[in-house]
Parts: C-alpha cells; sequence; structure tokens
C-alpha cells in the first residue's frame, strides 16, 4: 500500500512492531486503555494479522491506526500521528488504506470511538466522511482478567 501523494508507505504490523507502537502511542494517541501494553497488541497482531496498520515516512513510524473487522462491523481504533508529522496526510492515508482493507472484507460501514471533547480528531474524521450518531452511547464492562468459573 503507497500513498504517493505524501510518500506514505502504510503496512500491517508484525510482533516485533508492537514496542515501536507503543512508543509512539505514548507520545500521540489521545490517551492509554486497558490494551495498551505488549500483551494487549500482541494479541491484536495475532488474532487479525492485517488490523494494526502502520504509516511510515523513509523508514520512521509516523502514524497508525487499527482497523478491525469482525466479520460484522468495521472498527477503527488508534488513529495516532506523531505530533511533527500532523498536517501532511499521514492519517488520510491511513484510512484510505483502512477503508481499502475493509471494502475487501465486504464491510458496510466503518465507525470509531472519538472522545466528545477532542476537536482536533473531530477535524480528522469529519474531513474523512465520519460524522457523530449522537443518539447512540457506548456501554462498557471490564472483563476480568481470568476466565470467569
Ligand atoms: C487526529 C490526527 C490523527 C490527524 O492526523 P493528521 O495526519 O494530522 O491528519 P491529516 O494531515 O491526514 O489531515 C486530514 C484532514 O483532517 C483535517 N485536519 C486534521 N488536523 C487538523 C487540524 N489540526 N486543524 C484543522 N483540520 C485538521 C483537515 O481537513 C485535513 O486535511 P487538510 O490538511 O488537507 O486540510 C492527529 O492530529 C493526531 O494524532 N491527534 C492525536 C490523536 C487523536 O486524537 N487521534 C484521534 C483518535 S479518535
Amino acid at each position: 500500500m503507497d500513498d504517493a501523494d505524501v510518500n506514505v508507505v502504510v503496512r500491517a504490523a508484525t510482533a516485533g512492531d508492537a514496542g515501536a507502537v507503543l512508543a509512539l502511542w505514548r507520545k500521540a494517541a489521545e490517551g492509554v486503555s486497558v490494551t495498551d501494553d505488549l500483551d494487549g497488541v500482541g494479541r491484536l497482531i495475532a488474532r487479525d494479522p492485517q488490523a494494526l496498520l502502520l504509516a511510515e515516512r523513509q523508514g520512521e513510524l509516523v502514524g497508525t491506526v487499527i482497523a478491525g473487522f469482525d466479520g460484522w462491523r468495521c472498527h477503527l481504533y488508534r488513529l495516532a500521528v506523531l505530533p511533527a508529522r500532523r498536517r501532511q496526510g499521514v492519517a488520510a492515508a491511513l484510512l484510505a488504506a483502512a477503508e481499502r482493507r475493509f471494502a475487501q472484507l465486504g464491510g458496510r460501514r466503518a465507525d470509531a470511538m472519538v472522545l466528545t471533547g477532542n476537536a482536533l480528531a473531530h477535524r480528522a474524521w469529519r474531513a474523512g466522511g465520519y460524522r457523530p450518531q449522537e443518539e447512540w452511547q457506548r456501554w462498557v464492562k471490564p472483563l476480568p482478567r481470568q476466565l470467569p468459573r
């Protein structure tokens, strides 16, 4: 996957990328969450080796997105670009690659979790054609690390 306009190469992450991805998220992502560790990233790559997409420019990791497809819907997480590499089309290239993946898999709609107060993200998602669904809320429950009996 190559986006010549911004000279960014987008590729799927491998297990060896997990440490660099976590380091990028510490610098660039909007927050850390329950899955932000080597085990969490490793599970993602093992479960779906094409889901974690990396943007590289001249070998430097500059951005990420997770493009997950569960057979039903398409979910985007961790759209993040290094602060020094923003407004250069990196997020747009990542979203284009994610949507190509979804199209190949037969996905019909993509969604993203976006913080209500993250105005910067709102601009990028809107530019990509995404719109909020104000009538929905996410309902969550933390799961135990051990299997329930
Ligand atoms: C949001 C983020 C991923 C955007 O990455 P980016 O590579 O700078 O975005 P792009 O350069 O591809 O921008 C695509 C379009 O989004 C809009 N946009 C992006 N950043 C913008 C900004 N700071 N101000 C106004 N519009 C902006 C523009 O329309 C832009 O197109 P243009 O540059 O041709 O005008 C990046 O700012 C980031 O990592 N933020 C912190 C993490 C985060 O909040 N991620 C979103 C999680 S939901």
